[in-house]
């Protein structure tokens, strides 16, 4: 089976978590101080805070920027569901606005018309790795008075007008969990250029100690450990490298099932660079013969994603509803394949060879 998704660990990681378990160490300590100052360096902000994963980063996100009861969050259906969870987790409000049927990120065109008196924030996604339109997001933020947080779980290195997305705008979220572009295991980041809501991020991870044993706020165990961050260390210095082999093997998709009729490649607006956490392709019918075919014949598939948020029966049964044409259309028409960077020649001419198969067999138009 060709995995869709496969973290890949060399002995440099092995040997720094051996380090750091000989250390003494182990639990939040100079490996996270170490691993966030490089992170932050790398997507070219000041500060980094390192947490548990991506959902607690976004989670530590909304609460720092002071996001709770009341307050409305823009954000778009089509993404996984911790984005929409963490809004809920403060007690504010996930507004879901429809995508662009291109990049499948939040279309700023729609934006405006779900702007009320309770809006406090622009949540967008960079969907699949590639960069969301941030210049019209950031100028509707300005002339709203609103905060964007990137929710940047699947976007690590990707450019978007010569910056990287985590940068862009007040804060960004990652995600350090195997399937991503680089891992820690379990891990996220939250990297911003603002002192006071990295100190309030740095309070809220860690019981909301400002020193030991002194609480001034109600604060969460969200650390990092620095066997994890030890690990980070190793493929932040990889990441460069992997996002490379997965933008070479989604030039070779790209060009080879642009030959086949019914497929749509993945779009790739020209300000950005795609860093292609997901290679996701688009056909207008017959996607579930699509996946058993390719599952058959040994690929590994899946749907980023088959459910709008607010369609999930958590969202349904607290209310949610939301008119998204375009997020509908694509949940029920995407599919991903593998383009993680341990792909071999061999397997990428095996996908390919496969759905040419697979598009003579089944009306996918
Ligand atoms: C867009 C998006 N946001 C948030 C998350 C949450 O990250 P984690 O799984 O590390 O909690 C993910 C991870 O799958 C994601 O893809």
């Amino acid at each position: 089976m060709i995995p869709i998704a496969k973290p890949s660990i060399a002995d440099d990681e092995i040997e720094e978590v051996v380090k750091v378990l000989k250390s003494g160490f182990i639990a939040q300590g100079p490996k996270v101080a170490e691993f966030e100052e490089k992170f932050a360096e790398y997507i070219g902000v000041k500060h980094g805070v390192a947490v548990s994963s991506g959902t607690t980063a976004l989670h530590i996100a909304l609460l720092a920027a002071d996001i709770g009861q009341n307050d409305e969050v823009i954000t778009t259906p089509f993404t996984f569901a911790a984005t929409g969870n963490s809004v809920l987790y403060v007690g504010a409000k996930p507004v879901f606005i429809d995508i662009d049927s291109k990049t499948y990120n939040l279309n700023p065109e729609n934006i405006e018309r779900a702007i009320t008196d309770k809006t406090k924030a622009i949540m967008p996604v960079h969907l699949y790795g590639q960069p969301a339109e941030m210049d019209s997001i950031k100028k509707i933020a300005e002339n709203y008075d609103l905060i964007v947080i990137e929710d940047a779980a699947q976007a690590h290195g990707a450019i978007y007008k010569g910056k990287k997305t985590g940068s862009l705008g007040d804060m960004g979220c990652f995600s350090f969990y195997p399937t991503k572009n680089m891992t820690t295991g379990e891990g996220g980041i939250i990297t911003t250029d603002n002192e006071e809501i990295a100190e309030k991020a740095r309070v809220l991870r860690s019981h909301g100690e400002s020193e030991r044993y002194t609480h001034v706020v109600l604060g969460y165990n969200f650390r990092m450990t620095d066997i994890a961050a030890g690990i980070g260390i190793v493929q932040l210095k990889r990441l460069d490298k992997f996002n490379e082999r997965r933008i070479e093997n989604a030039k070779y998709l790209t060009e080879q099932i642009n030959k086949i009729n019914g497929i749509t490649t993945p779009f790739v607006a020209s300000q950005s660079t795609h860093v292609y956490h997901q290679y996701t392709i688009r056909v207008e019918k017959s996607r579930d013969e699509l996946i058993e075919f390719l599952n058959k014949e040994g690929i590994g598939t899946g749907i980023h994603y088959p459910t709008p948020i607010y369609n999930q029966k958590l969202y349904q049964d607290l209310g949610f509803s939301a008119t998204c044409p375009e997020t509908e259309a694509a949940s029920a028409e995407v599919l991903s394949l593998p383009v993680h960077p341990l792909l071999e020649k061999n397997d990428l001419e095996k996908i390919v060879s496969v759905l040419r198969e697979a598009s003579k067999q089944i009306n996918l138009f």
